[in-house]
């Protein structure tokens, strides 16, 4: 029971990349398995910046195994790009592998992303416009090209004569846009498929020879749980299941072999992109939040909307991923306000939810019921251990893990990995 899942518990962007880099020195594996180049994170080490979008930050460590999982869809351009920037930073990648069944993400994935964008006019979905909705609807509609087929040219070129005139007729006939030419496009991939070639593996049998020999595996979320295709706030969500179920199948470890399944959280609520925000603060406080907080787009610089913690989600992300530990993210933004607010479920057309409803209206305007608490107004960035925080902060804390369901074993206060206060560490036995 080694492996554990690491999960973003709201709308994404909580902070799990400081939580990888705190976990993926004592853990042998680190597999990303869903998503694409949408997401983004920066981890510090000693000193410097690194930013990740595709590539686990485990790759930081040079005796982790880093996996691309097949449930990620990758962009070969951006992943070469990304790869080149860390082996310029004196990073070795040569620990780093692709499956083969991952799926890519083609040069008209972005384009139809813009474009279907534009077309749904104020219904738009504020995708990052990386092709990642395009790439996952063809692979369920079994379009999809897969980083394996960079190694058999004559049927990426078969393939493609198929594929791209339905794509050409779609954005002729749809759009009124210029076509994509198929000798173009197989230039550009074999070129890609040269240097990437090193990389793709068939992870199959790594993962399950870790798991035979009980190796610590981390599985990484991107994401975040109200952004799953299914549990999240559609249509306003991305293409993936960032859930500890999409890990699963998005690695191809068995539920089974789950030890623990932790749910980063940020102390507040942020989103970006359209749907529904039952807590949302459109005044100063939210702007106030946003500056204090940095609150901007590591893949796309967009302004990142901000509300109070929402413990109806929260509750929702801990009872369908089953996580059993939280790590609580930013709590230092919160440390000049007078008062703080958990929303512990919403009043809807008289009736009390305690949890996400289905119905996108109703959660859109639906009144929040909050309770209040006391702000701690004093610094806490200095705290090295749980027990330093103001007791204020402790019984804002211990309260949102009461409502959620869960036991939050670290904090986070600051940005630097000496910010991270573990009370117990969130890793599988
Ligand atoms: P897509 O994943 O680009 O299709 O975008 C769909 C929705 O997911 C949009 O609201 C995006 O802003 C959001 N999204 C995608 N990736 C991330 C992320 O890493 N953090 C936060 N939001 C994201």
């Amino acid at each position: 029971m080694s492996v554990t899942i690491l999960v973003g518990g709201q709308w994404g962007d909580e902070g799990k990349g400081k939580v990888i880099d705190l976990l993926a020195d004592r853990v042998d594996m680190v597999v990303r398995s869903q998503g694409g180049n949408n997401a983004g994170h920066t981890v510090v080490a000693q000193g410097v910046e690194h930013r990740f979008h595709l590539i686990p930050s485990g790759i930081l460590n040079p005796d982790t195994l880093c996996v691309i999982g097949h449930g990620v869809v990758v962009d070969p351009n951006a992943f070469l790009q990304e790869l080149e920037r860390h082996q310029q930073a004196g990073i070795d990648t040569r620990n780093l592998m692709l499956s083969d069944r991952a799926h890519m993400v083609m040069p008209y994935h972005p384009v139809l992303d813009k474009l279907g964008e534009e077309m749904r006019g104020d219904d738009r979905l504020g995708t990052t416009w990386r092709g990642i909705g395009p790439a996952y609807e063809d692979k369920v509609r079994r379009i999809g090209f897969r980083i394996g087929d960079l190694q058999k040219p004559a049927f990426l070129e078969k393939k493609l004569r198929f594929v791209l005139r339905l794509k050409n007729e779609t954005l002729t006939k749809m759009y009124g846009h210029a076509t994509f030419d198929e000798r173009a496009i197989l230039d550009e991939y074999l070129g890609y498929a040269e240097r990437i070639d090193p990389y793709i593996r068939d992870i199959y049998p790594v993962i399950q020879d870790a798991l035979q020999h009980d190796r610590r595996i981390l599985l990484e979320g991107a994401q975040g749980v109200l952004l799953d295709i299914d549990l999240g706030t559609y249509p306003y969500v991305t293409s993936s299941a960032p859930t500890a179920g999409g890990a699963c199948t998005g690695s191809g470890i068995p539920p089974s072999r789950v030890g623990r399944t932790v749910g980063v959280f940020k102390a507040y609520t942020t989103r970006v992109g359209y749907g529904p925000f039952p807590t949302e603060l459109t005044g100063e406080l939210g702007d106030r939040i946003r500056e204090v907080g940095h609150e901007y787009g590591t893949t796309t610089g967009r302004a990142r909307r901000v509300g109070w913690f929402d413990a109806a989600v929260g509750r929702y992300a801990v009872s369908t991923n089953g996580i059993d530990s939280i790590v609580l993210t930013k709590v230092d933004v919160l440390d000049a306000l007078p008062t703080l607010r958990l929303c512990t479920g919403y009043v809807s057309k008289g009736e009390l939810w305690d949890h996400p409803m289905a119905n996108i209206s109703h959660l859109k305007h639906c009144d929040p019921v909050y309770e209040e608490l006391p702000g701690w107004q004093t610094p806490t960035r200095d705290c090295r251990r749980f027990e330093d925080l103001p007791a204020a902060c402790r019984a804002y804390i211990e309260r949102v893990g009461e409502l959620c369901g869960a036991a939050v074993d670290v904090v986070s206060v600051g940005p630097d990995r000496e910010h991270t206060l573990v009370r117990r560490l969130p890793l599988a036995a």
